[in-house]
């Protein structure tokens, strides 16, 4: 049977339903059909950010790695990697190194997710072959998309096996402590970190709501004009979730807006460009 029919009509609606109003609060878009397992997995997503210390079940971390080898990568190049830190002393030092996101080390699994250009430059290497194109911008963004393809899918699998994750970009404020730290070759970077683990129980981790559709897609043209109505209504619902998260209700427009007001607001990653050149990738 496949699953999406194991449930009974009136429980996915129910289910489909109560996950699309949680992640608009609005009753845009009206339909609960189709639905299935795996969409109720994607909808029901949300950042965890307090773990418990339990280890990852046997196989967990093997079957999220399929998944996330699973994902289209450009070309089969497969430009990516991902070193897993369990080390509790290591934890610490990152955590510490990311502004004291004590998640980074209380999450039993923490990865980081690689673009991985190195592997290729030194099959060349031993072939007495040189890869022109890697210097280019579009390598780092074949990798770049490589990588963030594949975590995403790890974030799914984790998630569909009950753990919790969230991203942790802040792996690149400390770009070359990070990559001096895995020990990673010229022309391999890391793109973020993952949190990996158990949700503890008192976390508060709720959907948070996201941009109607009608501000996300645009029909046949793009157009500014009529983000601009769905925005001001979404600001609106992300005060109403801030409010009841107990969080400062700035709102989300003011939120976005800081968050990229000026190159320091960037955290250290504003010197990133030439860090990454240093390491031979974006010469041109
Ligand atoms: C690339 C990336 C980097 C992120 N970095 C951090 C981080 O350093 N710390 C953190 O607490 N959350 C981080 N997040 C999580 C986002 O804040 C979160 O996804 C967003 O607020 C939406 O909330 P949700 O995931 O619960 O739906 C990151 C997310 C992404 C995609």
């Amino acid at each position: 049977m496949p699953a999406s029919t194991a449930q009974s009509a009136p429980h996915r609606h129910d289910e489909a339903s109560d996950l699309l109003q949680a992640r608009y609060r609005s009753s845009d878009p009206s339909v609960t059909e189709p639905w299935n397992p795996i969409l109720a997995t994607l909808l029901a997503h949300r950042s965890v950010r307090a773990y418990r210390s339990t280890p990852l079940p046997e196989g967990a971390l093997e079957q999220i790695i399929a998944a996330a080898q699973s994902a289209p990568t450009w070309a089969n190049l497969q430009a990516w990697s991902v070193v897993v830190i369990e080390d509790p002393a290591r934890k610490a030092k990152l955590a510490q190194w990311f502004g004291g996101q004590k998640h980074v080390e209380q999450s039993p699994v923490f990865l980081v997710w690689i673009a991985d250009l190195a592997r290729l430059d030194a099959l060349a290497t031993e072939r007495n072959v040189t890869l022109g194109a890697i210097p280019y911008l579009d390598a780092l963004l074949i990798a770049l998309g490589d990588a963030a393809l594949a975590a995403q899918n790890a974030v799914v699998a984790a998630e569909s096996l009950g753990l919790g994750t969230v991203y942790i970009g802040s792996v690149r404020n400390r770009f070359e402590d990070v990559s001096a730290e895995l020990k990673l070759p010229p022309l391999a970077v890391p793109v973020f970190g993952l949190c990996l683990g158990f949700p503890d129980s008192t976390s508060t981790a709720a959907i948070k709501p996201r941009l109607e559709q009608e501000a996300i897609v645009h029909r046949e043209y793009y157009s500014v004009e009529n983000q601009k109505a769905p925005i001001l209504r979404y600001d609106e619902r992300l005060r109403d979730f801030q409010r009841e998260q107990g969080l400062p209700t700035i709102g989300w427009i003011e939120q976005a807006l800081n968050r990229l007001s000026t190159p320091a607001s960037l955290n250290g990653r504003e010197h990133l460009f030439d860090a990454i050149k240093a390491r031979g990738l974006v010469q041109r």
